[in-house]
């Protein structure tokens, strides 16, 4: 218990001291190329709004999710704590190898985007030079390994993942994270923050590999584009605030899931590995899933 405490503190405060450090990243503009300066083409509006943008908003956003986050949940663990179920019970199989290879495929590549991307954004703090353009190739590396894993995400989890009455219920009550009382919680096999998730990192993952890919390949002509009615520098431009805005609800949302699964339910992790949960999470976390399961005589 006592390391889980150490481990938090260690996370705020390293964020803490990186922030401090991280001035020249919110007001540096040198690792944003000012396309003003050389650009004919493009609207001036919008390059505007970029520059403005690029040069010191995505910044202080980053910069919000990677200190604000970890003090959120460090307050919330030590406040309120992780829940905790009985593991005498039952297990009950909700995910199959083939969820689990798509997820671990997801995680790892989402473990080097996270971080690789937050030091292009702060690339000015880290020095720019080689390190960064190692972290850029990483980030490219890593989207492909999400690429192949985001269709099959989608798919496989498509129909659970569709809005139900109890996520209404499930948001009213904040899913029942700011007490520890084990109330039957509102919930198909997914609640609704695990939906938001879900369709944030598959629907948005795909609208950020596209747009991550127009601003790592930049120097191509599309029909699309032309289509638009956009010069090729709007269009990058638009593909950076897009990939950035999303970027940073994804990345907020990452550390939430992370959390979650890691921190707050004791024990959530084994069911990347072995596929099965404990049956009193099921039943009181996914309440409803848990009635149909009993109901069909598959538990
Ligand atoms: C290494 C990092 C990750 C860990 C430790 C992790 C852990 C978990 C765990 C324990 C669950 C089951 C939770 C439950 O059903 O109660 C889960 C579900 C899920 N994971 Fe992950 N995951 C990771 C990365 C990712 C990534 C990168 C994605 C997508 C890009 C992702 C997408 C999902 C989705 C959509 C679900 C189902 C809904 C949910 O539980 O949120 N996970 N994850």
């Amino acid at each position: 218990m006592k390391i889980k405490y150490i481990i938090l503190t260690l996370l705020t405060l390293s964020t803490l001291a990186f922030c401090a450090n991280a001035d020249s990243a919110i007001w540096g503009k040198d690792l944003v190329p000012n396309i003003l300066a050389y650009d004919k083409e493009g609207s001036l509006e919008l390059g505007k709004w970029f520059t403005v943008l690029q040069g010191k908003y995505f910044s202080l956003g980053f910069l919000a999710i990677i200190l604000g986050i970890p003090t959120v949940f460090l307050i919330h663990y030590l406040i309120i704590g992780p829940m905790i179920f009985s593991h005498d019970r039952k297990k009950i199989h909700v995910f199959t190898i083939f969820h689990r290879i798509i997820h671990w495929i997801a995680g790892f590549s989402f473990i080097v985007l996270v971080p690789t991307g937050f030091v292009m954004i702060f690339g000015t703090t880290f020095g720019g030079g080689e390190f960064v353009r190692v972290c850029k190739e990483l980030h490219a590396i890593s989207t492909v390994f999400f690429a192949i894993a985001v269709i099959p995400m989608l798919l496989m989890w498509l129909k659970e993942m569709l809005p139900t009455s109890d996520d209404i219920k499930w948001m009213m009550i904040m899913g029942g994270y700011l007490n520890k009382r084990k109330d039957p919680i509102p919930a198909g096999k997914f609640n609704a923050g695990q939906k938001m998730w879900f369709w944030l990192c598959t629907v948005g993952g795909i609208v950020m590999i596209a747009t991550g890919a127009a601003m790592y390949f930049q120097d191509f002509e599309l029909e699309i584009i032309a289509q638009l009615g956009l010069s090729q520098i709007d269009f990058l431009r638009l593909s950076a605030i897009i990939h950035n805005i999303l970027g940073m609800a994804v990345a907020a949302l990452f550390f939430v899931h992370i959390y979650m699964s890691v921190f707050a339910i004791k024990g959530a992790i084994h069911s990347m590995i072995t596929g099965d949960k404990e049956e009193e999470e099921v039943e009181i976390l996914h309440s409803s899933y848990y009635k149909k399961l009993k109901e069909n005589n598959k538990i």
